[in-house]
């Protein structure tokens, strides 16, 4: 690919923004021209990229003229109004934020999974990127789908304060020092104290009873693997790690298929890590997951209360495989595959 592109990154100062940088460094992704932006109070604020200080920018209605691609993680509010104000100026948008990704015309891609459908970048100029938890889930469980079928899904999240931003991780840090000098924790993130504590809230409660958050994974599974027959239920929960969300999943297939079938069809798939010795205590966890961007699997196993049930455990780097490092992939396909051309 020898065309150079003019990239920006929305919410550059934040916990995924700052990975997203680093990932654009990282897999040496063909940019011209590098804008940062944030709010105005970011204005100024430097950021190392490729040895080189770049100033941040406010975002405003005139940042995205003469931008190629532009990938947003600054929050659903501010996809929602600059998302369109970007692809009116001919940036095509790759966002982090929910707000574009249930929408029919939006493509929401996980490169392993659906890379066909950035091809719908063309709609509206937007392209979603989906919820963390999902995308983990969804890279380990779409070849065991493409293989046997899945029936239903029973998933529950352990997911890390970074997928709530900057702000969250100080709050773990600073209550858990509180709690240890038994002093009074602040609390300002989060409806409870997170410190030694889990809260089986994220987001807010729904009609139905669910959170956002589960019904995050469960809508946006069913529109990545263009089937609405799987059932999918979901509990996720916030847990005092700072780094890498936990999944405990639980499948039926409509096929029969072993344990070791499975370990056979994960150790094939892209962007899968089987990690899977139970004898010697050898199984995914989060402290190893962090700062990589693969999906590890472990505690392959059959669940024998149901025929042709599964149960995996399915570990990532939330702020990496979750976030930056699936918005940079899908920002390379369209690069590559459709705006070289
Ligand atoms: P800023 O640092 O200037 O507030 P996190 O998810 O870690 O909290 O980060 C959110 C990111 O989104 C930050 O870079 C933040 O910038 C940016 N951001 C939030 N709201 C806006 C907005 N209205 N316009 C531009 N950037 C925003």
């Amino acid at each position: 690919m020898d065309k150079l592109f003019n990239v920006a990154v929305a919410g550059a100062t934040g916990a995924v923004g700052n990975q997203m940088i680093a990932c654009l460094e990282e897999r040496d992704f063909p940019i011209k021209n590098l804008k940062l932006l944030a709010t105005a109070r970011s204005a100024g604020k430097k950021i190392r990229f490729k040895g080189e200080e770049i100033p941040v920018e406010e975002l405003t209605e005139t940042s995205f003229s003469g931008v190629d691609i532009g990938i947003f993680s600054a929050g659903g509010a501010t996809s929602q109004k600059y998302g369109p104000v970007a692809a009116k100026d001919g940036c095509v948008v790759v966002d982090n934020s929910a707000a574009w990704r249930m929408d029919p015309e939006v493509p929401l891609v996980i490169p392993e999974v659906n890379p066909h459908a950035v091809a719908r970048y063309s709609n509206k100029g937007i392209i979603a990127n989906p919820n963390c938890s999902t995308i983990q889930m969804v890279v380990a469980l779409a070849p065991i789908h493409r293989k046997v079928g899945i029936k239903r899904i029973v998933v529950s999240t352990y997911q890390a304060v970074s997928g709530t931003g900057k702000k969250a991780i100080d709050e773990l840090h600073n209550q858990t020092k509180a709690v240890l000098d038994s002093l009074e924790p602040e609390k300002n993130v989060y409806p409870h104290r997170i410190a030694f504590n889990c809260l089986p809230q994220i987001d807010v409660f729904l009609e139905n009873g669910y959170t956002k958050e589960e019904m995050k994974m469960v809508n946006e599974t069913l529109k990545i693997l263009e089937d609405d027959s799987i059932g999918i239920t979901a509990t996720t929960v916030r847990v005092p790690v700072f780094f890498g969300h936990s999944e405990s999943v639980n499948i039926e297939t409509r096929d029969p298929i072993s344990p070791d079938e499975v370990r056979a069809i994960l150790e094939d798939a892209q962007g899968v890590t089987v990690v899977d010795d139970p004898s010697k205590s050898i199984y995914p966890m989060p402290i190893d997951a962090a700062g990589r961007d693969d999906t590890f699997v472990g505690r392959i196993r059959a669940d024998e209360s149901v025929p042709n049930g599964i149960n995996l455990w399915v570990v990532s780097d939330n702020i990496r495989k979750g976030a930056a490092t699936n918005s940079v992939q899908i920002a390379e396909i369209l690069a590559q595959d459709y705006l070289s051309k």
